[in-house]
């Protein structure tokens, strides 16, 4: 079989089957940016390549995948992190207009080459540590103008670096300021004419919604998600993140790719989620930083078979956090997550909650060809060292 690149030598985590899939010895042939060979080397045709890269031993895993960042804004909040040190809670500097508004102000003054420079060294920082896809949300901007150039910066992040890109428009983060005290209203502007349009723009993946007590209520983001159904576009929701509105079963019900957040989920919501395969995505890098104590339901989770990712959110307010493997070690440490299911929550799961399983997230023949391959001797130091990179190479679409 001729193919463009073969990596030889390699220890492999393919991400499929029941666990992680371990290969001895394996190797990863592909042409045209997509895998054509995957398994042990033992197994393999004779392979005639044009290049070949000898792995010494090393690991190779799926590009990682950050399935929920809000990596565009403007500004940032570490004022507000000096307040919450000084006994200021989360809750309590949104409700004084700062917080989520305090970033639209900073957002909506910002250029789209502003928006775009300002986030490229945090999309860099994902990448040096083998991220090869990750969502980007707006919704910072809450006027169809300000979300559109969200949506058309994290764009063209995918397009100056190699790296997949998947925009969610997030117009129902908060009600737009010029709203305040009806969010009915913000919201049927989301509803008709902010979806509509940035969808029939091409600039929308998926819609996402901010379900709580400062955000919108299960009624008002039954409106968004009717109107990115009637507008082709899967959706995913904010759910349970610092109370229980029943978010993610109003999200399962729409066939949701995911429920995000989930500390205060229940088991009805569980159920919901199992039913509907909804991932669970686990973002530890906001439980740490807004030093919340009620944990996600990991082991109902795990009992419902539910899968479960994990993410960044990196946000300048909640998780300003740059680390896909800083997240998984909090994932574990925190979450009491297992080495594999933090390896899942950043590859397999984290595609499927993007709706990209058909494309990357496992090493299987068709997919991408996205790998990082690692300097470890197991692949648990992926997940155990803090603040170490141990990544050797990134390849995305085979290069
Ligand atoms: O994922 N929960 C709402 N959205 C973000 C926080 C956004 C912000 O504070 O700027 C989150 O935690
Ligand atoms: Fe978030």
């Amino acid at each position: 079989m001729h193919c463009d690149t073969v990596w030889t030598g390699a220890r492999l985590l393919t991400m499929t089957g029941e666990d992680v899939g371990l290969v001895e010895d394996g190797i990863v042939a592909a042409t045209d940016g997509r895998i054509t060979h995957v398994g042990p080397r033992t197994e393999a045709p004779a392979i005639h390549a044009r290049e070949t890269v000898a792995c010494d031993g090393r690991w190779i895993t799926p590009g990682l995948i950050d399935c929920h960042t809000h990596l565009v804004h403007g500004g940032d909040r570490a004022h507000e992190f000096e307040l919450r040190l000084r006994g200021a809670s989360y809750e309590d500097i949104a409700r004084a207009g700062g917080g989520i508004l305090s970033t639209v102000k900073a957002t909506r003054q910002a250029t789209e080459a502003e928006l775009v420079a300002s986030a490229l060294p945090r999309l860099e920082a994902l990448m040096a540590e083998g991220v090869t896809t990750l969502e980007i949300k707006s919704g910072y901007g809450l006027t169809v103008e300000d979300e559109g150039r969200m949506l058309r910066a994290a764009r063209q992040l995918g397009e100056r670096r190699p790296v997949r890109v998947c925009t969610t428009l997030l117009g129902a983060h908060a009600t737009a300021p010029e709203y305040a005290g009806d969010a009915d209203g913000y919201i049927a502007l989301v509803a008709d004419r902010m979806i509509p349009d940035l969808a029939r723009e091409g600039w929308v993946d998926a819609v996402d919604a901010f379900c709580e007590g400062i955000g919108f209520s299960p009624e008002q983001v039954r409106r968004v998600f009717e109107a990115a159904t009637a507008a082709g576009l899967p959706v995913k929701l904010h759910a349970e993140q610092l109370s229980n509105l029943h978010g993610a079963e109003l999200a399962a019900g729409f066939k949701a790719l995911s429920a995000d957040h989930l500390e205060y989920l229940d088991d009805a919501g569980i159920a919901a989620m199992a039913r509907a395969g909804t991932v669970a995505t686990l973002l530890p890098g906001a439980y740490y930083f807004v030093r919340e104590t009620q944990l996600p339901p990991v082991e109902a989770l795990r009992a419902a078979g539910v899968p479960m990712a994990i993410a960044t959110d990196c946000n300048p307010g909640t998780s300003p956090l740059t680390s896909i493997l800083l997240t998984m070690n909090m994932a574990a440490t925190l979450f009491r997550l297992t080495v594999s299911e933090c390896l899942l929550g950043v590859t397999r799961h984290a595609a499927r909650a993007l709706g990209l399983a058909h494309e990357t997230g496992t090493l299987e023949i068709g997919k991408s060809c996205d790998l990082a391959i690692w300097d470890v001797e197991r692949p648990a130091e992926l997940v155990y060292r803090m603040g170490f990179n141990p990544l050797h190479t990134r390849v995305w679409r085979g290069k």
